[in-house]
């Protein structure tokens, strides 16, 4: 039975004092949830404070990105000690925003998935189609080719600290949500790939969520679907209400 993950995407909001006003609000019913893994990702200025508020909780800390790199001159970059210092547990790698906006490829991804790995840090890789890649027919094939690029060289073992978020681009922030049939249809594509490259039972642990306009309204069914595990949430992160709502859907 793979447990359910809803991670908080704050992305580029939140000043720290709206971040420990924010946490303080979801940890005021979450704190001591655990049917299901919460996780909250703020932006890196919000961590240390975040980290603290969380101390004693059983939600956990993510953050965004990371270097692909140990340290150095790297400038503007952070490193994974840098964030295991700070007890953060997630990243989220390859965000379609770091795709389009900061020219990450798969190669890129690649190394950070090793990277953090190699330092007890879990990734949460994402992948999706554009619009005008589903219209043309393409969803799979982008899919697959992100999927088997962002994880290449991982192994079973490691796969069970690996969370993959399907997020179709044209979901992302638009409020417009994949129904329910084509979220489940990629998730179940998504989970073939994976046996298809390290085997059964590391496809079956493995957790997948959905990344897309994820609501309270839309929780709850697409959360009900056999391969959707998760969901990885933007906008509706940002309020303490709409994200303990789904997380509650997810229980
Ligand atoms: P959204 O963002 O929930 O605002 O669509 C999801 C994401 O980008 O992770």
């Amino acid at each position: 039975m793979r447990k359910k993950i809803i991670a908080g995407n704050w992305k580029m909001n939140k000043t720290v004092a709206e971040a420990v006003t924010l946490v303080q609000g979801i940890q005021a019913e979450l704190a001591g949830c655990l049917d299901v893994e919460a996780v909250v990702c703020p932006p890196f200025t919000a961590l240390k404070s975040v980290s603290d508020a969380l101390a004693d909780s059983q939600i956990k800390l993510g953050c965004q990105n990371m270097s692909d790199q140990d340290n150095g001159a790297y400038t503007g970059e952070i490193s994974h000690t840098m964030l295991r210092e700070l007890f953060v547990k997630y990243v989220i790698l390859g965000h379609s925003e770091r795709r389009s906006y900061y020219g990450e490829t798969d190669k890129i991804v690649n190394r950070k998935v090793k990277k953090a790995l190699a330092n007890t840090l879990r990734p949460i890789v994402c992948v999706g189609e554009t619009l005008e890649q589903r219209e043309a027919g393409r969803t799979e094939q982008v899919v697959e080719e992100q999927v088997r690029g962002s994880l290449a060289d991982i192994t079973a073992a490691q796969f069970e600290d690996v969370v993959v978020a399907y997020e179709p681009v044209w979901a992302i922030g638009t409020g417009k949500t994949a129904t329910t049939e084509q979220a489940q249809e990629v998730h179940a594509f998504i989970r073939s790939i994976i046996r298809d490259m390290v085997g059964e039972k590391a496809a079956k642990g493995l957790r997948i969520q959905y990344g897309g306009s994820m609501k309270p309204s839309n929780a709850k069914e697409l959360l009900s679907q056999p391969d959707i595990d998760g969901g990885l949430i933007g906008g509706a992160a940002l309020e303490a209400r709409s994200f303990i709502d789904i997380v509650k859907a997810g229980m």
